[in-house]
């Protein structure tokens, strides 16, 4: 009888070393160590033998249990390390190859630009203000000195904005209210209106809109930055003197303005702001028409009716005001040939100014 033990030892044994990955392991102990496994049918033989004989056997078949068990263990001990081993040399991590570069994203040309605009008049004491981009026609026009039919509307050719009323053609000219924002001076009106009557000193900057054929030139979107200073005894001169500052911290110390005549319903007087040329210096070139001037800005002392609209008393307040174009000094100033590249969305374009 116990030889039959160490018959099913022998051959537990032989089959565990064939055993090759943790699945045939499984089926091994399954197979002779499970409660319906090969050891357990030698258990019940021991009911069929002579009651003397069944301590020795069982004690043999014992043995063999604890023996095989202990196989076991050091066989799944073993196809562990091995399975570790195949790991740590076949797919080994070659730390020497040299990592990808993640793609980097950079600010948008024109985010760039607002942004040397916010640092250069933040140094002359300068906040920025945040107006809205839909506005009401009375903000756009009216409080800026252009009641409804004043011809000086034609100089922003405007989007109308419909709310509820979807077919505002039906509706006569005085029933369109909001618009979006043809230039950023409303923005003047929100500011005196709630700093009224301390002293300001802010620009606006923002997107504005006019209902334009859209060119090399021109784009029907573009951003603004307007300024306005309002306090006792601001002159024109304070005005020159601020565009002038602006020219050279921006497009370099030597650069000359020159002040025109110009005309704006909101400003009296009003003048047109121009540098001389960036990239020929005043020698006349393609980029300023050989002209040698390039128009940097419109501006003016604020108009007293608008000082009035804001809550300011024009006998005892005065002010200025200027509207610098965005996109325009860029494209001068990387010799950029059509604007609609900023609003294009193409990589090959933005990916130049990182
Ligand atoms: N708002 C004017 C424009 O869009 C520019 C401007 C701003 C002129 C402030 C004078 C003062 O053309």
């Amino acid at each position: 009888m116990h030889e039959e033990l160490s018959r099913l030892q022998a051959e537990a044994l032989a089959a565990l070393a064939d055993a090759a990955d943790a699945a045939g392991l499984e089926a091994w102990r399954v197979r002779y160590l499970g409660r319906k496994g090969a050891l357990t049918d030698t258990m019940k033989l021991l009911g069929t033998l002579p009651r003397e004989a069944r301590p020795a056997y069982g004690q043999a078949a014992n043995e063999v249990k604890n023996a095989l068990e202990a196989a076991f263990a050091e066989r799944q001990e073993a196809l562990k390390a091995a399975a570790l081993q195949v790991e740590l040399t076949g797919a080994a991590l070659d730390v020497t190859l040299p990592g990808r570069l993640p793609a980097l994203g950079h600010l948008h040309i024109t985010t760039q630009t607002l942004r040397q605009f916010y640092a250069i008049f933040a140094e002359m004491g300068f906040q920025v203000y945040d107006a809205p981009d839909v506005e009401t026609d009375e903000y756009n026009f009216g409080l800026l000195n252009m009641p409804p039919y004043h011809p000086a509307r034609d100089m922003w050719d405007t989007f109308w904005v419909t709310q509820g009323s979807p077919d505002l053609s039906e509706k006569p000219t005085s029933a369109r209210e909001l618009v979006l924002r043809t230039h950023t001076s409303p923005g003047q009106i929100r500011v005196m209106r709630e700093r009224c009557p301390e002293p300001i000193r802010v620009i606006l900057p923002g997107k504005c809109y006019r209902y334009e054929q859209i060119t090399a030139r021109s784009e029907h979107q573009f951003y603004q930055v307007e300024g306005l200073a309002v306090g006792k005894g601001i002159r024109l001169t304070d005005l020159v003197g601020t565009l002038q500052q602006f020219a050279r911290r921006m497009y370099g110390a030597g650069r000359r303005l020159r002040v025109r005549g110009s005309y704006f319903p909101f400003t009296e007087p009003s003048i047109e702001a121009d540098m001389d040329c960036i990239l020929c210096g005043g020698e006349g070139c393609g980029v300023c028409k050989y002209s040698g001037w390039l128009e940097i800005a419109g501006a003016g002392m604020v108009h007293p009716t608008v000082l009035r609209n804001g809550g300011y008393d024009p006998e005892l307040y005065s002010g200025f005001a200027f509207g610098f174009g965005v996109e325009r000094p860029a494209l001068m100033k990387y010799d950029i040939h059509d604007i609609r590249y900023f609003y294009g969305n193409d990589l090959r374009f933005l990916g130049q100014f990182g």
